[in-house]
């Protein structure tokens, strides 16, 4: 960069910085993200450190980012407070320690602890009293709040064996929790909604009306000692030991160790741990851990040399949208993206966000002030990631937005194909109508060779694309029917490229019914359905032949899922393709089942039938109208037509006055019950259940299987896919849950265990290794088949 140019950016970098600080520690209202200030931050001191000559005395990079606000009166401080360095990653952390290791000339002990991202305050104590306390300001004069922390219900008033004079340094913050309820109070009452919970910290603090602080859930969490008179403590881990003894809450459990590697870890450990704190946290701090260590190491202008903070990568970070494309789905839905300037969110580049639908773009996204804004090109909006994969628009910064912006219109072709598009009734979703549409066929494709269904490797999109526009393959059958030539035609494919092409395909011709089913890509069938009804109806012919009440039966099955089903093998084209696929052998295992081999019991059976209409045939497909032949019959009408008559079979030849006398003489509810089992129609439904092995009397179910009651969560990668495991447990009766709660049995930790891991911990649930669950699983399993002997 040229001197002039760097000169005006170094200008221009201190404006904004300054303008972000004010912002940030005055209005309590920032102006950006964490990520793009600490980007910024980093650009001055980049050019000042490359070009002193441009650094000035007032630069943001010389002193401590707080200042005072003019209503409260200046605190200074005792002792100055100082400010952090940052590093961004594992090479930086290492190059500090590298680095501490030279300037103290030994290798020096560090403490770990969490940074937390609140309000920082210094409290003085003499003789053990709390006489002042003040905000960090600028690190020289902050701002008095003594009365206000004094209201702060964990913050000791009183400590008794403290040094004549004593300043606590910490933290003030307000969990999520509370930060939610806050601003919902604040919506209703129309005052400050705050940012986040820093933010609501901060101003919770700084309120003229302590009576307003006391009314705020705020916590303070002391994070180290500042001036202390004498020298009680001869290392930072010391003072922290005492002061936890004195009554205060700690930023985190202690931790100190010689190695960077060991110090790194616990950066890990955090890392992983975020999502279940209740608070913010932003990164870890490694302080040097002897006080001597510390004075010889020294300082820089606003912060220590001898401690740094690792931050964590932002969760949410601001990005453009620098415009709204549109990606068409397998069904012809062409779902809107945003295409953003690149943002560093959660440790990954994010750019493009889902905009869901229509609806979503025109009223699903707030401003930050609550108030709807819509998304139009051109907008800066925060970015987030949800359960940290999808990358998704949180607000968009209203205040941001140019005068001359349009809202979106979404338009009338496909950008793909140029056909014809439409919304639907609702306004909420928008359609090709082509179905010969390119993009919807490999979408189709590109579904079918996923790894959670045929799992066909070196198959992805772009060579989906390739086999497209060279005419081979329109549909997955066209899969099973490529040769080497063919392969070797497209554009940069090698014999090598094409062999491994060719090998994948032929692999999963060998698979499972499940991920065949899942594989079809019928509408509102997902993977673990697919794995359901799998194993319910065991083989396709059964699937594809099933009346629409037997999907009942099935977990999270209904009258939607039946339909979508019945509608997809109704088309003669997907049947073709199937039929296609089995010539070409593409196979997988079918089950029958043998008669009686599936006991339920009876109240099972009503449960499943009790909300279902009347089925009928309408045209081809089968669509689900009419009366509920049986409503009324719940567990304790099963249990006494079970008691005094028997099974289903028993109940079909009994009479009427036998179901009525079994029924307490109720002969209303005898008649319906006497009417559904001679209706022709569910006699076949019976008989097509009994065809899958299932009888419907006294008891199975899932009580009499081993597992029954006991509820696993898997987290981290094991060595088969995880569905794969939560069959077998279900199959054992056990419940493969999702979160992890105190009525959790289980955590099954793999490879790179998530959050769930340290929140078992938290809870004192039993975490097993992948060997753990084998030896569970297999144990269960032996002894479900003993019963059945
Ligand atoms: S130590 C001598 N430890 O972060 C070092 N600061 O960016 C001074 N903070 O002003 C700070 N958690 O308000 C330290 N465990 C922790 C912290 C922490 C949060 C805040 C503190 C400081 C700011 C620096």
């Amino acid at each position: 960069m040229e001197d002039a140019k760097a000169r005006t950016r170094a200008r221009e970098l201190r404006r904004r910085i300054r303008e972000a600080d004010r912002a940030y520690y005055i209005d309590d209202a920032p102006l950006m993200e964490d990520g793009e200030y600490d980007a910024l931050f980093a650009e001055l001191l980049a050019l000042e450190k490359a070009r002193p000559r441009l650094r000035t005395a007032n630069s943001p990079t010389q002193k401590v980012g707080g200042r005072r606000a003019a209503k409260f009166a200046p605190f200074p401080h005792p002792t100055p407070m100082f400010s952090l360095g940052n590093t961004f990653s594992l090479e930086e952390t290492r190059d500090f320690f590298a680095r501490m290791r030279k300037l103290a000339g030994e290798a020096a002990r560090f403490s770990a602890e969490l940074k937390l991202d609140g309000a920082a305050l210094n409290l003085v104590y003499e003789k053990g009293k709390l006489l002042a306390a003040g905000t960090r300001g600028d690190g020289e004069t902050g701002e008095d709040v003594t009365a206000n922390a004094k209201t702060v219900a964990n913050i000791p008033q009183k400590i008794s064996g403290a040094p004549p004079f004593l300043e606590v340094r910490g933290e003030v913050v307000m969990t999520f929790a509370d930060f939610a309820k806050l601003n919902g109070r604040q919506r209703e009452t129309g005052g400050k909604v705050f940012a986040n919970p820093r933010n609501a910290a901060a101003g919770s603090l700084r309120q003229l009306d302590a009576a307003i602080t006391e009314s705020r859930p705020l916590r303070f969490y002391a994070h180290g000692a500042g001036g202390v008179s004498g020298a009680p403590w001869k290392s930072h881990s010391e003072s922290m030991a005492w002061l936890r003894k004195a009554g205060f809450d700690l930023v985190s459990e202690p931790f100190a160790s010689e190695d960077a590697e060991a110090l790194s870890g616990y950066y890990e450990d955090k890392l992983t741990a975020r999502a279940d704190l209740p608070f913010a946290a932003d990164g870890v701090v490694y302080k040097a851990d002897l006080f001597r260590v510390q004075k010889k190491i020294g300082y820089v202008s606003r912060a220590p040399r001898f401690a740094v903070a690792r931050k964590f990568p932002a969760e949410r970070a601001a990005a453009k949208i620098l415009a709204i494309e549109l990606q068409v789905g397998r069904s012809g839905v062409l779902t809107p993206v945003a295409r953003l300037s690149p943002a560093s969110v959660g440790g990954a580049v994010v750019a493009n966000a889902t905009l869901h639908n229509l609806r979503h773009i025109k009223d699903g996204v707030l401003d930050e002030n609550g108030g709807p804004a819509g998304v139009r090109p051109g907008d800066y909006a925060e970015i987030y990631r949800a359960g940290d994969v999808i990358p998704r628009i949180g607000k968009v910064f209203a205040a941001r937005r140019k005068k001359n912006s349009r809202p979106w219109v979404p338009p009338s072709r496909c950008p793909s194909c140029g056909g014809k598009t439409k919304t639907d009734k609702d306004g909420v979703f928008l359609y090709c109508e082509n179905g010969e549409c390119p993009a919807r066929r490999i979408a189709v494709m590109e579904h079918f060779v996923g790894r959670r269904a045929m799992d066909i490797d070196h198959v992805g999109g772009v060579v989906l694309e390739k086999m497209s526009a060279a005419g081979l393959a329109r549909s997955p059958s066209d899969l099973y029917k490529l040769s080497k030539k063919d392969l070797m035609s497209l554009e940069s494919f090698a014999e090598r490229a094409a062999h491994n092409v060719l090998s994948a395909v032929d692999k999963s011709r060998n698979t499972t019914l499940a991920r065949f089913v899942f594989a079809l890509g019928i509408p509102s069938v997902g993977e673990s359905l697919s794995a359901r009804l799998a194993e319910f109806f065991g083989s396709l012919e059964m699937l594809q032949n099933a009346p629409p009440e037997t999907f009942a039966f099935v977990r999270d099955a209904g009258t939607e899922v039946s339909s979508c089903v019945g509608v997809f093998f109704a088309r003669p084209e997907n049947r073709a393709e199937i039929k296609k696929m089995r010539a070409a052998g593409v196979s997988w295992g079918e089950k029958t089942f043998s008669p009686g081999s599936r006991p339920r019991p009876l109240a099972d059976f009503f449960a499943a039938v009790s909300d279902l209409k009347y089925a009928v045939p309408e045209e081809k497909i089968k669509r689900i109208r009419g009366e509920y032949p049986l409503r009324g019959f719940g567990a304790a009408a099963a249990e006494k037509l079970v008691l005094k008559i028997g099974d289903m079979d028993k109940l079909e030849s009994a009479a009427l006055l036998e179901i009525s006398d079994a029924l307490d003489g109720n002969m209303a509810l005898a008649e319906k019950m006497r009417g559904f089992l001679d209706d022709k129609h569910y006699r076949k439904v019976r008989a097509f259940l009994a065809g899958l092995g299932f009888i419907w009397g006294e008891g199975g179910g899932d009580e009499g299987l081993p597992l029954s009651g006991v509820t696993f969560v898997l987290t981290g990668s094991l060595s088969a896919p995880r569905g794969e495991f939560k069959r077998r447990i279900k199959e054992l009766g056990g419940t493969a849950g999702e979160g992890v709660s105190a009525k959790t049995n289980y955590v099954v930790a793999g490879e790179k265990p998530g959050g769930k891991l340290a929140k078992a911990q938290k809870l004192g649930v039993a975490v097993l290794d992948e060997e753990g669950l084998e030896k569970i699983l297999s144990e269960a399993a032996d002894s479900a088949a003993e019963k059945e002997k």
